[in-house]
């Protein structure tokens, strides 16, 4: 079933149905490879943010699929961008993001952007500006290489779920947040929890009193679970989050009421360093697999022992980035 040409800004824009086509799609290239699009896609990478996987992943899924890929970085080596509209740009920027996206659009057959929050205020963070802008004004399909949500890194992650599991429906997904050093984006938590509920699996979030995530992906969560046969529970009891779990993915997140004040957050975060992913607390699940996005810090985030053990899928899910992109491409350019 040809999907018609179109963004890929959240997957909360597909049914479960589409993404099922484009999972068929990315794990038929991988087990029989790929054919070149007849389009010869041409791709921008806008990336605000630093990457080491999306960037090689879509560069090469570009190639791959008998097109190309520019990678721009605004502020290194493009033009720092202004979103906000109309204020006096004599600021920083050098240009507007309405006058840079239609340009992109008239050489590029999809724009590609990852911008994470500015961590200043979520309520402002919160609205995806300089996303919403670039698909705004492209005038071209518009792909999300993350910003407040990690839609690619769903496809990977649903994928190598498939890959293991064959049916997630009513399997028990662990969704732990991990300490970290820093307070991190919330996108690929709010992702996770959002892919899960898609696959219809029942979603348990494990965090520390406080690390909630907003209630805008939560409700979609929800409904999510509602619509696919699965559920929603949040806790905080490490034994009870554990319990009976099939699949566990990890990932640190910021507490959003201490926004981009990370400084004031650390002495609420230290207590919980207790929450890494270990084999003592693996041992409670149903031998679960467990994963990363990655990058990830090891002995932090995760022990080395579970990183390195037989379950754990971080670069089956990485290798995955790959093989759901350019099915992902494949489709909305095709
Ligand atoms: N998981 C992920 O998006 O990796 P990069 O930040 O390296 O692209």
């Amino acid at each position: 079933m040809p999907l018609p040409r179109r963004s890929f800004l959240t997957t909360q824009d597909f049914t479960r149905r589409e993404l099922e086509v484009i999972l068929a799609t990315a794990a038929s290239q991988k087990k029989s490879g790929w054919k070149a699009l007849k389009s010869k896609p041409k791709l921008a990478l806008l990336f605000f943010n630093p990457s080491l996987r999306t960037r090689s992943s879509f560069e090469l899924a570009a190639f791959q699929l008998g097109g190309h890929a520019t990678t721009l970085q605004p502020g290194k080596d493009a033009w720092p961008m202004e979103v906000r509209e109309g204020v006096p740009m004599d600021g920083e920027a050098e240009e507007h993001v309405k006058d840079a996206a239609r340009v992109l659009g008239r050489f590029f057959d999809a724009v590609c952007v990852r911008c994470f929050p500015k961590f200043q205020d979520w309520a402002t963070d919160r609205q995806d500006a300089m996303l919403h802008a670039v698909a705004r004004y492209a005038g071209v399909p518009v792909v999300n290489m993350e910003t407040i949500v990690h839609p690619c890194q769903e496809l990977a992650l649903a994928l190598t779920m498939k890959e293991k599991m064959k049916k997630t429906d009513g399997k028990k997904f662990l969704l732990t947040w991990t300490f970290h050093p820093k307070g991190l984006n919330t996108a690929v938590a709010n992702s996770a929890a959002l892919i899960s509920t898609k696959m219809g699996m029942n979603l348990t979030i494990l965090r520390p009193p406080g690390y909630d995530l907003d209630p805008m992906f939560m409700d979609q969560a929800r409904e999510n679970a509602r619509a696919n046969g699965g559920s929603v529970e949040v806790t905080d009891s490490i034994e009870k989050g554990y319990a009976g779990a099939d699949f566990v993915y990890c990932k640190s997140w910021g507490n959003l009421a201490y926004f981009g004040k990370w400084e004031e957050e650390k002495k609420v975060r230290e207590p919980y360093r207790h929450f890494i992913v270990d084999a003592e607390k693996m041992r409670r699940t149903n031998d679960a697999w467990v994963s990363h996005c990655l990058p990830m810090r090891r002995n932090v985030k995760m022990t080395d022992e579970v990183a390195d053990s037989k379950k754990c899928l971080i670069i089956d899910e990485a290798e995955n980035r790959l093989h759901g992109q350019r099915a992902m491409l494949t489709h909305i350019l095709g």
